[in-house]
């Protein structure tokens, strides 16, 4: 499975420009983590890419939402280690992240949506203005993008990162698409 198929795959069953937007997103933090750990760049991206692919297929189902995910991508011929990763970023399941790429995912996954939040409040609705600080600034507000878990992103110990680091990988991995992501 290379990315284009991964894609490709996406366009089939997401029909959410935001939800598609979110998985880029997800994609390139994934990509920066895996630079920045030496892994391998295309595993952790075709992870973070693929991660939502079964949300409108489930509908709102948290119980179903990633199991039929995971199903999917094995169809696709995704490695057992993404397959895993994208099984238990849904912690409805009470499956442990086990993985550095298990973890990553987790963490990574809310992140966007802190970030794109942040963009979305400034007067021109863009990521390049946006700077560590305030998404920090932003993370202490708990009634601000209320439905993204801090606790999911403060995951980030979890692989050594500080949350003022994670967040700066996060938004250069993010105004590194802007224009894919339209922000
Ligand atoms: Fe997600």
């Amino acid at each position: 499975m290379n990315r284009k198929e991964a894609f490709d795959s996406i366009e089939v069953n997401v029909e959410n420009r935001n939800l598609i937007k979110h998985m880029l997103a997800t994609e390139a933090i994934m990509r920066a983590l895996a630079k920045k750990f030496s892994e391998d760049k295309e595993e952790w991206g075709l992870a973070g890419l693929l991660h939502d692919i079964d949300v409108e297929l489930t509908e709102g189902d948290m119980a179903n939402h990633s199991k039929l995910g995971a199903d999917l991508v094995r169809e696709m011929g995704v490695s057992k280690t993404v397959i895993q990763a994208v099984l238990c970023h849904n912690e409805a399941h009470g499956i442990t992240c086990e993985t550095k790429l298990d973890k990553a995912l987790f963490c990574a996954d809310p992140l966007t949506g802190l970030i794109t939040a942040a963009a979305l409040v400034r007067p021109d609705r863009k990521l390049a203005g946006v700077e560590v600080k305030s998404v920090r600034k932003r993370f202490k507000e708990k009634s601000f993008a209320a439905g993204v878990s801090r606790e999911q992103i403060a995951g980030c110990s979890e692989l050594g990162l500080e949350l003022d680091e994670f967040i700066d990988m996060g938004l250069k991995a993010m105004k590194g698409i802007a224009k894919e992501l339209g922000l």
